[in-house]
């Protein structure tokens, strides 16, 4: 099912966001490919095809312009949402498409029962730390040599009750 955000039909020219699916993952693969040194492999995301927080921005017809994985795990006796991977095609950065995504994933967490969000990003990452801070995360922790280059991972989280 679609549900778009913005689009044709409703005078934007805006993506729309729905859950991804099968015909999807090679277009998000290579949009995972040109943004990240560690890529997912395609079986990956195939693993998250049933995963209502794997969502696509599609342009126009069907062009995939940018992704996301979230899910929802107990832990603790607590239900604590993941975001667990977010990437948009280099063209289309900075146009509002990674935000539109990860509130729509917030929405799903937040439908599922999540109390609270977690992700983890890289300390270098200043874009997507600016993005994550304007959607209310907060850094929670530091997580020593957490990527493959020993870089540093910053945890961060957002309340969400
Ligand atoms: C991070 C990413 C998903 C953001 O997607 P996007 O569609 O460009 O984001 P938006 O256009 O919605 O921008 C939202 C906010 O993010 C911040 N931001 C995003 N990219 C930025 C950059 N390169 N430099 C500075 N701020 C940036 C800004 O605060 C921006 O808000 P503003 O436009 O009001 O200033 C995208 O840059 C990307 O795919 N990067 C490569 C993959 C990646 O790093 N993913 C995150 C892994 S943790």
């Amino acid at each position: 099912m679609t549900t778009p955000v913005s689009g044709p039909g409703d005078g934007t020219d805006g993506p729309s966001i729905r859950p991804a699916e099968r015909a999807d993952l090679l277009a998000v693969v290579r949009i995972e490919n040109e943004s990240f040194a560690q890529p997912w492999p395609y079986d990956a995301f195939e693993r998250f095809l049933d995963e209502p927080g794997f969502l696509v921005a599609v342009r126009g017809d069907r062009e995939v312009a940018g992704y996301i994985v979230a899910d929802v795990a107990q832990t603790f006796g607590r239900q604590l949402g993941h975001i667990k991977d977010i990437a948009v095609h280099p063209d289309h950065r900075g146009t509002g498409i990674g935000s539109a995504l990860l509130s729509r994933a917030i929405a799903v967490l937040t439908a599922r029962g999540a109390d609270s969000v977690k992700l983890e990003v890289r300390r270098s990452n200043e874009g997507a730390k600016r993005l994550y801070r304007k959607f209310g995360f907060e850094p929670l922790r530091r997580v020593p040599n957490y990527y493959e280059n020993d870089e540093d991972a910053i945890v961060m989280l957002r309340k969400l009750q």
